[in-house]
């Protein structure tokens, strides 16, 4: 499948990598592909440059957003999210008409400092404003409750079979979703219903950031019992 990752950070590198590692064709979004192929220092969370981590994984093209978003058949939004829908509006709804866009952003507000507070929530949530915003995008909120590491290999954690949401209005298009996220190894994926089920998976950042002081590491993950 041809899919653009819109985020150059280290949620969008790991699961690029590992898309074009399943053979997938994959390009990575950015805002101007030539200023950020010319970047020399750290990425706002301290991740390499991109062009050092591109180095390494050149099978993964880079594109602007709209080029990634125009030849792609599916799009993941990897971009902050209070950054998502201005990353989405560059992307051009045009391009995303019909498309699956797998919704990974979390809308977090970093703006006081840690743990960052949610920019939306209880009545509303980010993957809901990115559906209202592109009604002809068919929106799959999912994986925005674990580390990017696990997004891309759930199964480094020993114990397995934790769990992984999606949420979405379009029923063929979480199957697509499902069956992408089963081939990177997620074993148990709960369908939580329609698009405003976000509120709940992005609401629960506030406890998975606790958690992730407490345990003192980010590779971790919920898993429902049942
Ligand atoms: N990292 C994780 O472990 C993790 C886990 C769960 C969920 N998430 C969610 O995944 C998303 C990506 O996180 P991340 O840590 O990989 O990267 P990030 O630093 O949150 O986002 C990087 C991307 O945002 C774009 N961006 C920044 N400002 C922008 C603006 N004003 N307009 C348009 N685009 C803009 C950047 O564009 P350029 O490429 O042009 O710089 C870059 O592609 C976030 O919503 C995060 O909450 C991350």
């Amino acid at each position: 499948m041809r899919i653009a990752v819109l985020g150059t950070g280290s949620a969008g590198r790991v699961l690029a990598a590992r898309f074009a590692e399943l053979g997938h064709e994959v390009t990575i979004g950015t805002r101007d592909a030539a200023a950020t192929s010319a970047r020399t220092e750290p990425d706002r969370m301290g991740n390499p440059a991109f062009p050092q981590w591109q180095a390494a994984h050149p099978q993964v093209a880079l594109a602007d957003f709209a080029v990634a978003a125009a030849g792609a058949e599916l799009v993941v939004n990897a971009t902050g999210g209070a950054e998502s829908i201005p990353a989405l509006t560059l992307a051009g709804a045009d391009n995303l008409a019909g498309k699956v866009v797998m919704d990974i952003a979390n809308p977090l507000d970093h703006s006081l400092g840690f743990p960052p507070s949610l920019l939306v929530k209880d009545t509303d949530s980010l993957g809901e404003q990115i559906q209202r915003a592109f009604p002809g995008v068919r929106v799959v909120k999912t994986l925005n409750t674990m580390n990017a590491s696990l997004m891309a290999d759930p199964g480094q954690l020993a114990e397995g079979g934790h769990t992984t949401f999606v949420a979405g209005n379009d029923g063929a298009a979480k199957q697509t979703v499902t069956a992408l996220l089963e081939s990177l190894g997620h074993r148990d994926v709960i369908d939580l219903g329609d698009i405003t089920a976000a509120r709940g998976t992005e609401m629960i950042l506030p406890l998975w950031l606790r958690l992730m002081g407490t345990l003192g590491t980010p590779v971790f993950n919920i898993k429902v019992v049942r």
